[in-house]
C-alpha cells in the first residue's frame, strides 16, 4: 500500500487574516510544480475560510487546528465540523499537545472530536506524544498506547480510513530539539503495529504516520528517510513560505 506523504503546516496562533492569505498564496505559487506529496496548512479559525478561497485549485490543502464535537448549539466560542466543511477545510488537527496542556483536552474529548470529524467527512490528524518526564520514566509506549486506544475508542476501520496519526514528542515541540532517528523509528514502527492490533492490517498499512517536533529544512530529509514516517507536522518552520517550501521539496 503506497502512502502519499503529507507535509502539514500548523500555523497555531500566528498571522492575521491578510498575513495568512499572503503566505498561503506565496506558498501555493512555490508549490505549483510539487508532485507526489500532499501539502496542507492549518491557519486560525478566523482566517481559514479566506485562506481556503485564496488557494482554491492549487496544490495547497486546508486544515483546521481544532473543532468542537457538537453539530451546533449554545457553545460559545466553538466551531463545528459542518462549519469547517462549508469553508472548504479538508483536514482537522485533533488533540495537539498544546490543546492537551493549556485547554483541558483529554483522550475522551479527542475521541468525540475524531468521531465528529469522520462523520462529517473531515480527515482527522490525531496528535499524540509523550512528555520529557514520561520518556525519562520509560513510559513512552504506554502513553502512546493509551492516547491511541482511548482517542479512537469505539471507531471502526471504515470510519478511520482517512485517519492520519502525528507523533509529536512534547519535548521536541518548539524547542529546537528533535527526536533521534532511532527514537522516531522505534515509535513509528510501534504505532503501525498498534494500529494493526487495534484495527486491521489494512488500516495499519494505509494510515499515514507523521512526525512533528522541530522539523526544519536541515533535518527533514533524514526524518522522511525513516521507513514508517509518512510526512511531517511542522509548526514554526511552516510560517515562512520560503522556508516551508524547502521542507516540502526535501527530496529534490
Ligand atoms: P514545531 O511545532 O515544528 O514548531 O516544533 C510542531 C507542532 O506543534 O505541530
Amino acid at each position: 500500500m503506497s502512502r502519499i506523504p503529507l507535509i502539514a503546516g500548523n500555523w497555531k496562533m500566528y498571522k492575521t487574516g491578510p498575513e495568512a492569505v499572503k503566505t498561503a498564496i506565496d506558498l501555493a505559487n512555490l508549490c505549483s510544480k510539487v508532485q507526489g506529496i500532499e501539502v496542507m496548512i492549518a491557519p486560525t479559525f478566523l482566517s481559514v475560510q479566506h485562506v481556503a478561497e485564496s488557494v482554491k485549485g492549487t496544490n495547497v490543502k486546508i486544515g483546521a487546528q481544532n473543532l468542537y464535537f457538537e453539530k451546533q448549539g449554545a457553545f460559545t466560542g466553538e466551531i463545528s465540523g459542518d462549519m469547517l466543511k462549508a469553508a472548504d477545510v479538508e483536514y482537522v488537527i485533533i488533540g495537539h499537545s498544546e490543546r492537551r496542556q493549556f485547554f483541558g483536552e483529554t483522550d475522551e474529548s479527542v475521541c468525540k472530536k475524531i468521531k465528529a470529524a469522520t462523520q462529517i467527512g473531515l480527515k482527522p490528524i490525531l496528535c499524540i506524544g509523550e512528555s520529557e518526564t514520561q520518556r525519562e520514566e520509560e513510559k513512552t509506549f504506554e502513553i502512546l498506547d493509551k492516547q491511541v486506544s482511548d482517542g479512537l475508542k469505539g471507531l471502526g476501520s471504515d470510519e478511520l480510513k482517512n485517519l492520519v496519526l502525528a507523533y509529536e514528542p512534547v519535548w521536541a515541540i518548539g524547542t529546537g530539539k528533535t527526536a533521534s532517528i532511532d527514537q522516531v523509528d522505534d515509535v513509528h514502527q510501534y504505532l503501525r503495529s498498534l494500529l494493526e492490533k487495534l484495527f486491521s492490517k489494512d488500516l495499519a498499512s494505509q494510515t499515514r504516520i507523521l512526525y512533528g517536533g522541530s522539523v526544519k529544512p536541515e533535518n527533514v530529509k533524514d526524518l522522511m528517510g525513516i521507513k514508517d514516517v509518512d510526512g511531517a507536522l511542522v509548526g514554526g518552520a511552516s510560517l515562512d513560505a520560503n522556508k516551508f517550501i524547502n521542507i516540502i521539496t526535501y527530496n529534490t
